[in-house]
């Protein structure tokens, strides 16, 4: 049995496998649309979300299946004080696969030895969010055509933010790949992404708290947001929140083929403005990530096609 912790736990052949039957689920939807008949999906959600829980259920219900779940932790017997454990040995019993977002780092992977059906990290914590490395990992194949060669800036609070953690970690097996790091020196990205994923593999990187200097030799941006739910003062918050702010006026020093993505939701760090730009590509991101958590479900539940 396999579980998805990390994007790690998938080699870059099994991860391009994905991205295939991920296009051909978009090429082909009626193929797929009774693989998973019979099958339950579990969404175990302990925070928030719109993207990745409706996604999900999207997903298994667009590949026939069906779904149980909960989407506060408040709704669930954890407001009682049951452990994750329980609960994942308890729901593995009502479902063939399991998706939970928890607000503890390494709380899915505790799930993950006590449940008897495959888990999946649906973002842990400030640590990692693989499902959304899948949803980006097709977006700037679609767009970019591959990743090999790309100079990819993330810009914003690259501390908190997981979503930037494991897109590092999947872009580093990469050849030729760049990172640009854009971040307050509060926010800059943790060393525990930063020594083990770029610094040991010597991945060419560069660090800059202006988004302008560096535009213009990007090929991706990557924007977040800046993790209330993650500060522990509201001060800090308030006077990091607004750190960057992409525009119509920045994007003018751009590339005219470099992209937008940004995880969503967004607050204020992209202008509505840029939503009309081509370039701007996270609306499309987000059905990106539908298609990717359908090719995950078949291969956790070994179905094929
Ligand atoms: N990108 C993402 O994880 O969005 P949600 O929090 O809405 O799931």
């Amino acid at each position: 049995m396999r579980h998805l912790i990390n994007i790690l736990d998938f080699s870059v052949e099994e991860l391009d496998e994905l991205i295939k039957v991920a296009d051909d689920i978009i090429a082909n939807p009626v193929k797929y649309q009774d693989a998973c008949n019979h099958k339950i999906l579990g969404t175990l959600f302990f925070e928030p979300s719109t993207r990745t829980r409706l996604s999900f259920e999207s997903a298994m219900l667009s590949l026939g299946g069906q779904v149980l779940g909960f989407s506060e932790a408040n709704s669930s017997s954890a407001a009682k004080g049951e452990s994750v454990s329980d609960t994942a040995a308890v729901v593995s019993g009502y479902c063939d696969i399991i998706a939970m977002r928890h607000p503890k780092e390494g709380a899915p992977l505790v799930a993950s030895a006590h449940s008897h059906v495959p888990v999946i990290n649906a973002g842990d914590g400030g640590h990692y969010h693989p499902t959304q490395t899948l949803a980006d990992l097709l977006t700037i194949h679609h767009e970019k055509g591959g990743f090999e060669g790309l100079t990819v800036g993330l810009c914003g609070d690259l501390k908190f933010g997981r979503t930037v953690h494991s897109l590092i970690e999947a872009l580093s097996r990469y050849k030729g790949v760049k990172f640009v790091l854009i971040s307050p020196e509060e926010l800059k990205l943790p060393s525990f992404v930063k020594d083990e994923y770029i610094k040991e593999k010597n991945i060419p990187y560069e660090q800059s708290t202006s988004l302008d200097d560096v535009m213009p030799q990007l090929d991706v941006l990557y924007m977040t947001r800046v993790q209330k739910e993650r500060f522990f003062n509201e001060e800090d918050y308030l006077r990091l929140k607004d750190s960057y702010i992409l525009t119509t006026d920045k994007m003018k020093l751009a590339k005219d083929d470099m992209i937008v993505m940004h995880p969503l939701p967004r607050v204020n760090e992209i202008s509505v403005a840029v939503d009309e730009d081509p370039r701007a590509s996270y609306f499309r991101q987000t059905l990106y990530g539908k298609y990717m958590r359908m090719a995950l479900i078949l291969k956790l539940l070994n179905i094929t096609v």
